[in-house]
């Protein structure tokens, strides 16, 4: 059975998945009417994978005894400035998540709730892939520069990249 802090602290994480699945969403569709089918691909995916992330939550919460609670939305921003600028904002809220889960983590040790702490370790190995990945893609980013024939092999990787993540 949850405690109550820890009900609210997944619950708190639901939102934070949510808003990252919509954050990422927005940015898919931008990118998508810019051209950068690559790149609106991966975020596209990305974005669904942050729903799974809430969707885990809330099945465990309601297995646990609490009560999910299913978080209203909040409208993302429209327009990015350039591809640098989403992938900034990606990096920037994925380690923005990973220091909420920590605190996620950090709660069930005080709480003494073992079960949630596992539970939550999947998360925290998640954060790093997700954060590793953002980080080598503004590295790439960075090398590119304002090179167009380099940006054009960015997003046509992130196709392949996405596409061989789909069959996976
Ligand atoms: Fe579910 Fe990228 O945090």
């Amino acid at each position: 059975m949850l405690s109550k802090k820890i009900e609210s602290a997944l619950n708190g994480q639901i939102a934070i998945e949510a808003m990252s699945s919509q954050f990422y969403l927005a940015m898919a569709s931008w990118a998508e009417t810019e051209g950068l089918n690559g790149t609106a691909a991966f975020l596209y995916r990305h974005s669904d994978e942050e729903r799974m992330h809430m969707l885990k939550l809330i099945r465990f919460v309601n297995e646990r005894g609490g009560k999910a609670i299913v978080p209203a939305l909040k409208q993302p921003p429209r327009v990015f400035k350039d591809i640098n600028h989403i992938f900034n904002e990606l990096f920037k809220h994925e380690a923005h998540v990973t220091a909420e889960i920590n605190k996620v983590v950090d709660s069930c040790l005080k709480e003494k709730d073992y079960t949630t702490h596992n539970f939550m370790q999947w998360y925290v190995s998640e954060q790093i892939e997700e954060e590793t990945l953002a980080r080598t893609l503004l590295d790439k980013l960075a090398l590119i520069g304002s090179d167009k024939g380099g940006l054009y092999l960015f997003d046509r990787d992130l196709e392949n990249l996405t596409a061989s993540e789909n069959g996976r």
